[in-house]
């Protein structure tokens, strides 16, 4: 999301060892190693195994490589993909869903019944459902995040919004609350290569920050999440800053809840954990709160001010912002109510994304909160996985009880990244111990089997048991065989130079003090980078007994800065990576694209928002060095994409045949060129201004082929 509406201040005022203390460690280490320790060093490291091509070549078989030329750095109004590629503008905010919405005009007049029928604003994270087997390139289901609103866009008709700064009328704030959230829509590849939407078709959906939503796992049914609304703590009305996402084996979508307390205001006393979380103290980030009063509907717009009235929870608002920062499940083949899954956490949740699935075995789920110096997390089901929980696409099955079976019980862990190379995964249970010998339940001040004060607490435990503040945790994505996982660290201006003391918020508080977090803190092995502008990729493989080996894949930087750890040149230097996905192509190879979300730098001044490919290596089984600084594993890093100015590429899937890949483009400034079509070429600009709308862009090769390959 732009800089002007996100808030990744640091709310952890843990002691732990910064990420970045732990890199610098780490990488003269590494580079000990790269001096000729050679296989031995390899075993020692965990065992990262050869590199796909490695084994493609083992087998006879031809390696994967990229076979568009780079792009250049780009700033203009238009998207730009390489010679041979076409790309073209399909579900732009305001399209469409059913015939109660009216067709889109760029001087459409926006209002809640509009706005509820047609696709939301600022595309994120999504992903694809096939309606059956055979047609599972040709035609889906796309769950698309709908992550904040652009006031100005929204309401460009009437010049902006009717008093910003003061009390909101209620359409207005009914037509945002509408904008936000998930839109569910069928999409359907024609005859001459280009995508369309099926303007009536009955799977079309929106999910928005007003509906009806249930609470599952430890959170729901206590005290944390009783309202006026749901007395009973089982029920919660929308979802929020839906930014990226995740999907089940069971055919589900998972939207994950990130920048949600922005929309709040608690002008009283705070829980501790609205203040690590940042909820705002005089006012919600569009002052929905303000239309309160005559004229709304079972407290549709009160529920946004959380401040504590005199009687019991139940009587107002107090616990409505614990009735997010959640990841949410939604069925998109049915009409169910989402859910959300308490189990997998509370905090500002960028994504969730599965590991290898293997019948027997728990699943696992990766998920970050992105915020500075907040932590990555796991969740481990305790069901073991049966292959006959996977429905056939699009029939009849209760997919949210499949749900139920594996995302409601499980453990959650926090990573901890130490300097050699390795790490572990900590429990957040009551009964965990902490590195000082209590039970985390009573390092939080919980009794002793309050599973959903943990949940409610999250970044809280993980301080409590050590876990390793990240710069920035945003997406992440699991190579399905060789069960390594990658996760972006966008940027971290508040990582200090190695030596320096972490700093805490709430007035110095410590980082056992509930309710702080780390404002500043030091460089680790795995964050060595002081003031981490340009952020940087990490990758890791599980081991035994919740410990994992781990190494960094790349560093962003500009090509000419004098810290380019990985070599970057302008045909790849990037900064702040963020959406991410493992792109398999089967023999154990596959693309690691990933995009950017950048700004204010000498990147920047170069180009606007990017997508980009490699192939990933493993370890080097000539050095042992890894992909660390300039080892050569990335020297196969091609800029694919460039967005158009103002934007922020995200959100990534492909066609099961490669054959075309997806993209979103967000909070464009001038984009796309025609302010009234629907479906347009990407690559062309503007001649004036126009609305600005997001959108996803469909990718394809004009000879039928592959996308990158
Ligand atoms: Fe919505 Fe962390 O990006
Ligand atoms: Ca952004
Ligand atoms: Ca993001
Ligand atoms: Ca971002």
């Amino acid at each position: 999301m732009s800089r002007d509406v996100e808030d990744h201040r640091i709310h952890n005022n843990s002691h732990n060892v910064p990420f970045g203390d732990i890199v610098e460690r780490h990488l003269s280490r590494r580079q000990i190693l790269r001096g000729g320790l050679g296989m031995a060093a390899l075993s020692m490291m965990g065992g990262f195994g050869l590199a796909g091509t490695q084994r493609a070549l083992a087998q006879g078989k031809t390696p994967l490589a990229l076979a568009f030329e780079a792009v250049q750095g780009s700033r203009t109004d238009a998207i730009v993909v390489p010679g041979g590629y076409r790309a073209q503008v399909l579900i732009p905010w305001g399209t469409p869903l059913n015939a109660r919405a009216k067709d889109w005009a760029g001087d459409l007049a926006m209002t809640p019944e509009q706005q509820a029928n047609s696709v939301g604003m600022h595309h994120d994270g999504m992903h694809a459902f096939p309606l059956d087997p055979e047609s599972a390139s040709r035609r889906f289901l796309l769950a698309l995040n709908n992550e904040y609103i652009d006031q100005q866009a929204l309401w460009a008709p009437q010049g902006g919004p009717t008093q910003p700064e003061g009390v909101r009328p209620a359409d207005e704030v009914r037509t945002e609350i509408n904008a936000h959230g998930v839109t569910i829509v069928e999409i359907r590849r024609q005859d001459d290569g280009s995508w369309m939407h099926v303007a009536d078709s009955p799977y079309n959906r929106r999910l928005t920050t007003a509906t009806p939503m249930l609470l599952s796992g430890p959170v729901a049914g206590s005290d944390y999440v009783r309202t006026r609304y749901a007395t009973d703590g089982r029920r919660a009305r929308g979802t929020n800053n839906n930014c990226a996402n995740g999907y089940t084996p069971w055919g589900t979508y998972l939207t994950c809840e990130e920048n949600w307390p922005e929309v709040f205001v608690n002008t009283g006393e705070r829980f501790p954990d609205d203040a690590r979380l940042g909820l705002p103290t005089d006012r919600g980030r569009y002052g929905w709160e303000t239309a309160a009063g005559d004229g709304e509907q079972d407290d549709e717009f009160a529920r946004f001010d959380v401040t504590p009235g005199s009687g019991e929870a139940t009587d107002d608002y107090r616990n409505e912002a614990r009735t997010f920062g959640y990841v949410v499940e939604i069925d998109p083949y049915t009409q169910a109510t989402a859910t959300k899954r308490t189990a997998l956490g509370r905090f500002r949740h960028e994504g969730c994304w599965p590991g290898p699935v293997r019948a027997g075995e728990p699943l696992t789920f990766y998920t970050g909160h992105d915020s500075r110096n907040e932590y990555i997390y796991k969740f481990v089901s305790a069901a073991k996985w049966e292959p006959a929980d996977a429905p056939e696409p699009g029939n009849e099955a209760d997919r949210l009880a499949i749900g139920s079976k594996y995302l409601d019980e499980g453990t959650l862990y926090a990573a901890r990244f130490d300097e050699d190379g390795r790490g572990e995964w900590l429990a957040l249970t009551p009964d965990a111990r902490t590195p000082s010998g209590e039970t985390l339940a009573a390092a939080l001040g919980l009794a002793a089997d309050d599973a959903a004060g943990i949940i409610i607490h999250t970044c809280d435990a993980a301080d409590l048991m050590g876990a390793t503040p990240m710069d920035r945790p945003e997406w992440s994505s699991v190579d399905p065989v060789s069960g390594e996982v990658y996760f972006t660290l966008t940027n971290n201006a508040k990582r200090t130079a190695d030596g320096t003391e972490a700093t805490f918020t709430n007035g110095g508080a410590a980082v056992d003090e509930v309710g702080s977090g780390y404002a500043t803190a030091p460089t680790n092995a795995a964050n060595p980078v002081a003031d981490n502008e340009s952020g940087h990729i990490i990758r890791w493989r599980e081991q035994p007994d919740n410990r994992f080996a781990w190494e960094i894949f790349v560093f962003g930087s500009d090509a000419d800065a004098e810290t380019n750890r990985s070599g970057l040149t302008r045909s790849n230097q990037f900064a702040s990576p963020d959406g991410l996905w493992y792109d398999e192509r089967g023999d154990g190879q596959g693309i690691l694209w990933f995009q950017t979300d950048n700004s204010d730098n000498v990147v920047a001044d170069y180009t606007n928002d990017q997508l980009l490919a490699v192939v990933p290596g493993a370890l080097s089984a000539e050095t042992g060095a890894g992909s660390v600084v300039g080892a050569g594993n990335q020297d196969g890093l091609k800029r694919f994409a460039v967005g158009p100015n103002g934007c922020e590429v995200t959100g990534i899937f492909a066609t099961p045949d490669r054959t075309s890949l997806f993209i979103n483009i967000q909070h464009p400034g001038n984009w796309p060129a025609d302010g009234d079509a629907l479906t347009q070429d990407a690559t062309r600009a503007a001649s004036g201004q126009v609305r600005p709308r997001a959108a996803t862009v469909a990718i394809w090769k004009e000879d039928g082929g592959q996308v990158g390959v």
